[in-house]
């Protein structure tokens, strides 16, 4: 029997605290027998890796900054995403195009409209009028006060990471508005909480959704 594949982004601002989470979900995928891809964006392939490298390092302008996230988006899709989804394997990936929307588009005020025609142009698939998509984005959704407090501690930050909180508070609301656009999409995770309660709310977002059954369910 055929299963199908899943496609489950991850999304917040900096330092919300996203990682342990995909990590403790891709073990409780594979515990239910299923194939994991673990990835991200901007990378998950040689050329994007590469051009994660430059966005996240070099100064550009924000129409570069959007296209460079595009191209290493559409690298993405081709070579991992897709042919995952087609194997019927569970994609859990740390960021998506709701990043650029929040990023690029509320962080940077870049045109929403010339993300939208991107984005159109990268997710379009052959077989289906239906952009791609996740299934599921889960937003860890930090108040940016603490995050940057977060930051504060963390290593040498890269170009998004040393931005100023009121570049944050943008970025939330560019996250809210998209939220708004496609609610079914999102489970929005109040993330200023202790990490076993957060996780317990991705794990149920999951859960709900009956892709995993739930901890301590027999098989
Ligand atoms: P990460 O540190 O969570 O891996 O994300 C890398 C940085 O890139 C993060 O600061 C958010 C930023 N980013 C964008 O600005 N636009 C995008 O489309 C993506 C995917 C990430």
């Amino acid at each position: 029997m055929s299963v199908s594949g899943l496609f489950i982004s991850f999304e917040g601002i900096d330092g919300a605290g996203k990682s342990t989470h995909i990590a403790a979900l891709a073990d409780a995928f594979r515990a239910a027998g299923r194939t994991v891809v673990l990835t991200r964006e901007p990378g998950g392939t040689p050329l994007a890796e590469k051009l994660r490298e430059l966005v996240l390092n070099d100064a550009m302008d924000p129409l570069s900054e959007a296209l460079l996230m595009f191209a290493a988006r559409r690298d993405h899709l081709g070579l991992v995403i897709e042919p995952a989804l087609a194997r019927g394997d569970v994609v859990l990936c740390d960021r998506f195009t709701d990043a650029t929307f929040a990023y690029q588009g509320g962080g940077r005020g870049f045109d929403l409209d010339v993300l939208g025609q991107l984005e159109r142009w990268v997710q379009s698939r052959p077989d289906s009028t239906a952009l791609r998509q996740p299934d599921l984005t889960v937003w860890f959704d930090l108040p940016p006060a603490v995050a940057a407090q977060r930051l504060a501690s963390a290593r040498v930050p890269d170009r998004f990471e040393s931005q100023p909180q009121a570049f944050f508070e943008r970025v939330a609301a560019g996250y809210a508005q998209r939220l708004a656009g496609d609610p079914a999409r999102f489970a929005r995770i109040a993330s200023d909480q202790p990490r076993e309660h957060v996780w317990r709310q991705v794990r149920e977002a999951v859960e709900q959704r009956g892709w995993l059954r739930p901890a301590g369910a027999s098989a």
